[in-house]
């Protein structure tokens, strides 16, 4: 009996524990390749021109990225299952990858946050392994990493690095496990995906907020992160402090389909939990911000927060009333199921704690 019940405690251990592939360094039967500088018939110089490469069919394929850089914007579009996978000798672990995708374009000349993605995804059934994702842009508009419309997307030991909305997680179901996510300005940000954060590092490289959910009614959008670090990025100028999140959207004011009548649409219902989050970046004292003075956006917000510790967390810190420190039965309410409301078997669970 007691034997048993150690075995079915070894059983659960292991189980829950990480178990990624212990190296990804040679492609899979099948995979299109790419290898920066190849001369070899049948692979691709670029990440861009792999993608286009692929069949606009419903089958699974699969593109395997040797160490490089790879500049350009990517779009992924077809119609059937992509798998990406960055070579790794240790795929569990971000700090060792070596594939990087970047670009430097921002909004401003794109004409939108989707249009500047380094990568954009808007094809569903998407799983992306031990890639960085850049952009370059830097401070002064916002210019995405990786823009994120499809469904049964999973970001899995992946880097995205930007500045001011690094990424767009927008529409969709969306896992990003054991990930590092970094930037200064709404760097997590969005409207109607059910995203789930789960192991990541979240690195912020300046003064401002960590989210930016841009719910816009009572849908089943939401952005739930569990276990998860906010560290200070290596370039934070000193003085740093980040908010976990202020309210994108807002009351919009216009005029619409009728001469003279006046609309107004009531759209701020950012919804955002952090639950047992690490924190030893200087967290702001309040933890969550409104979006600006007289335009605060707080009406239907379901902000919370429940065990989050480290040295960032002031000993004087205070929530506002709609950002409530969350109960345990409350926080409990929150998991990867319920998030993703109960579809969750396309996830790979080996990157899940
Ligand atoms: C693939 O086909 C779909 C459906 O016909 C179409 O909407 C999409 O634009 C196509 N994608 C590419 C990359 O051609």
């Amino acid at each position: 009996m007691l034997y048993r019940a150690f075995c079915l405690v070894l059983l659960s251990v292991s189980t829950l524990a990480l178990s990624p592939p212990a190296s990804r360094t040679s492609p899979p039967a099948g995979a299109k390749i790419v290898r920066a500088g190849t001369s070899t018939s049948g692979e691709y110089s670029t990440f861009a021109a792999a993608v286009a490469a692929l069949p606009n069919d419903s089958s699974s394929q699969t593109i395997f990225i040797y160490p490089g850089t790879y500049t350009g914007q990517v779009n992924i579009q077809r119609s059937g299952p992509v798998t990406v996978l960055g070579y790794s000798t240790n795929p569990g672990a971000y700090s060792a990858n070596q594939v990087t995708l970047t670009a430097s374009v921002g909004a401003d000349t794109a004409g939108s946050n989707d249009a500047s993605g380094t990568l954009r995804i808007h094809t569903n059934s998407v799983s992306i392994y031990n890639v960085n994702i850049r952009n370059g842009r830097g401070a002064g508009t916002q210019a995405i990493a990786l823009s994120n419309y499809g469904d049964h997307v999973g970001l899995y030991a992946c880097q995205l690095v930007g500045y001011q909305d690094t990424l767009l997680t927008n529409q969709g179901k969306h896992v990003y496990l054991q990930s590092y996510i970094e930037g200064t300005t709404d760097f997590i940000f969005g409207q109607l995906s059910q995203a789930y954060f789960e192991g990541n590092t979240i690195a912020v490289s300046g003064t401002g907020w960590i989210t930016a959910s841009g719910r816009a009614s009572a849908d089943a959008g939401i952005y739930l992160f569990s276990q998860n670090k906010v560290v200070l990025a290596s370039s934070a100028p000193s003085g740093t402090k980040t908010y976990f999140g202020r309210p994108w959207r807002s009351k919009n004011f216009g005029l619409d389909c009728c001469i003279f009548e006046t609309l107004i649409f009531v759209t701020d219902y950012a919804r955002v939990i952090f639950k047992s989050t690490t924190v030893t970046a200087p967290l702001q004292t309040s933890l969550w911000s409104i979006w600006n003075t007289g335009d605060e956006r707080t009406d239907h917000v379901t902000y919370g927060d429940y065990a989050t510790s480290g040295s960032g967390v002031s000993s004087s810190a205070s929530r506002p009333s709609w950002a409530p420190l969350l109960s345990s039965s409350a926080a409990a309410a929150y998991t990867l199921s319920s998030a993703l409301g109960g579809d969750t078997a396309w996830i790979d669970k080996n990157y899940l704690i």
